[in-house]
This record gives structure tokens, sequence and C-alpha cells, in this order.
């Protein structure tokens, strides 16, 4: 008869094999607590809830416009109508946080189209608060969607100037406020941002305003489809003059104390997984939320591998933001939010 199909019952003799292996009884048994589905729920550590995360728009002008990205897929440029109708459900499914990027109709040298009182992320702010009131607004304020030539800061003689742009993106904070934007967030990496965003909405009354600094906001290649969605890419060269060395974590944590310093309220560690250690070590530097953006790429790469059957998607993007969330992050802004709420549902 062949091992163990007799009786059910598996024994250390039929097992055994050319060795003699003594019998060690384990001291502890963790598989206890994983023996069923709800005693596996009551000691587990780390959930992910709706409330925490935040679902970007990409916003073009115009009327019934939706373009699907053909690298997110799931993901459209669309009119500020369309957005609207996609809020609507996001709120229905408890998804309450939505950051916002523009698309302008036209740019410039000095990314004037950032700052207007109509500019594109204006406008859909103000139409979501008249709509939702209770949704959560967060405009990331930076100028390469709106500058000609797709950097983040003002150019000259093919150089990014830092103190120049300061005034740009400070003026664009302001604008994103006065529409009334609930959450302020500077991606653009300029030293000194914060200082100059905090003063600048201070004195225009919106000192009420927070500000969620992407402090540690690495020169990433996961930010390749977002490029195309929000046509942003740096027109020559590339933005590793401001944003951040991926080898670096020492320069991550002085980037993170110096926007605390500054006065950041949240902080930001961008990408999200290539980057765990960082989001566990800001959260052992500071008491203030810590923000994760699991980015474009990230995205990008689970759509594809669930588009060609080779990955259970469901299964995998729950478990990369709980990653994100045991590794230390309170909010996670992410493309999948509403795939997610429907999964939790
Ligand atoms: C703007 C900005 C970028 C992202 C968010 N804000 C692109 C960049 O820095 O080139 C990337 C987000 C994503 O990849 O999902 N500076």
């Amino acid at each position: 008869m062949s091992k163990g199909h007799n009786s059910g019952v598996v024994t250390q003799e039929q097992v055994g094999g050319r060795f003699e292996i003594p019998r060690v009884i384990p001291e502890m048994r963790m598989r206890r607590m994983r023996a069923t589905a709800p005693l596996r729920s009551m000691v587990r550590e780390n959930h992910i809830r709706l409330e925490k995360l935040i679902y970007p728009f990409f916003i073009v002008e115009g009327k019934g416009i939706r373009n699907p990205i053909s690298s997110m897929p799931g993901i459209y440029q669309q009119s500020i109508d369309e957005m609207l109708k996609e809020a609507d459900s996001m709120m229905n499914m408890g998804i309450t946080s939505t950051m916002l990027f523009g698309i302008p109709q036209t740019k410039d040298a000095q990314a004037s189209s950032a700052w207007r009182e109509d500019g594109i992320v204006q406008k859909a702010t103000r139409e979501i608060k008249r709509r939702f009131p209770e949704m959560t607004v967060v405009a990331d304020t930076c100028l390469c969607e709106y500058m000609d030539h797709g950097h983040c800061g003002i150019v000259h003689d093919g150089k990014i100037l830092n103190d120049p742009s300061l005034e740009i993106i400070a003026q664009t904070a302001v604008s994103q406020a006065a529409a009334g934007a609930d959450i302020i967030a500077p991606s653009d990496m300029m030293d000194g941002r914060i200082a100059a965003i905090r003063a600048a909405l201070d004195v225009n009354g919106f000192e009420n305003i927070p500000i969620m600094a992407y402090s540690a906001k690495f020169a990433s290649g996961f930010y390749g489809p977002f490029r195309e969605a929000a046509e942003s890419a740096p027109q020559f060269g590339d933005r590793s003059s401001y944003q951040m060395d991926p080898a670096n974590s020492r320069e991550a944590l002085r980037e993170i104390q110096l926007d605390i310093q500054e006065g950041a309220d949240m902080v930001m560690v961008k990408p999200a997984l290539p980057y765990l250690d960082l989001i566990r070590q800001a959260r052992d530097l500071t008491n203030l939320p810590i923000a994760a953006y699991n980015v474009s790429g990230e995205y990008s790469m689970i759509k594809a591998a669930a588009a060609n059957g080779w990955i259970d998607e469901r299964r995998v993007v729950i478990e990369v933001l709980t990653g994100i969330v045991r590794a230390g992050a309170d909010i996670i802004i992410t493309y999948h939010a509403k795939d997610l709420a429907q999964w939790l549902k």
C-alpha cells in the first residue's frame, strides 16, 4: 500500500526518508491563532480604511470628455461635468477625498494657468465643493503641468531656479485655497516651499488650511504613466536636480524634518512600494500624519499583470495597501481606491 493512503492519518514512519530524524515537538504553536477566519480577523493588526484613501482626478477643459489613459486602465482625463459624476459614485462608495491634477488648455513659461482664478483645478475645486461640501479636496500644488517645458519651477538658461519659483508656487497654493481646497499639497521639491506657502496662506486669511508636504519625493521611474495622464513630462533633462536620489534615506529624513520645521501639517513619502522603509522611518521620526503616494507606475504594473491573468488583482491590491499601512502610513493616495471600495463592500 502506498504511503499515507490507508487511514487518512500520516504517521512519522510513513513520511520518513533515508535519514534518522529526531522528533521535535514545537514549544509554541503560532498556527493556533490562524485556524479559522474569525480567529485570524481577531488578531489582525492592520486594516485599510476607506476614509484614509485619496483618489486622484485628472481634469481637462470642456464638456462630456472622458479620455481613457492607456497606461492606467480605469483612470480617465475628464471634464468637470464627468468628474462630478464620478465624485458622486465615489461618495456613495465611501471614498470621500480626492486629489486634483489639472491639464490646462495653454502652457507657458510662467505657469500662469496654475494660479488663475478660472484655472482648471480652481474651477473643479469650486464645483466639487458646491456639489459635495463634505468631500475633502486636496490640491496638488505644482507647476509642471502648466509649464511649456514641463519642469516644476522657473527655467533660466536650462536651469530650474529655486527662489523665483517659490513665489509662483505660493501664488498657486493661495488660489487653490481661495477656490475652496481643503488641503494644499506641494509636490515641486523646491527648497523653502513649505515656509513660503505657509506665509502666503496665512496673510491671505487661510491660516486654517493645512499643508500636506510631498517631503520625501524621489526622482522615480514609477511616475511614467502619470506623465501621460497629466501631460507633464519634462521637455528637456529630468527632475533629478530637485527630486531625490532613490538611494538616499538619511537625506529623506532631513527633507521631512525641514518640512516639519517650516510648518507642514502632514508629510509624504512618494512613491510607496520601493520606499516602505522610509515610511517606517518617518513614522518613527514624527508624530505628524504620514501620507504615502501609491503612484501611477505601481498601479499600472498591477493592472497589466492582472490583465494577463498573472496575478489575482483584488488579493494583490489589498496586500499592497495593507503593506503600506503596516509600514506606518496613515493616509494613502491611490488609484485603486474605487476598486477597493467595491471589493470591501
Ligand atoms: C507633479 C506630480 C507628479 C506626480 C504627482 N505630482 C509627477 C512628477 O513629479 O513628475 C506623480 C504621481 C504618480 O505617478 O501617480 N510634480
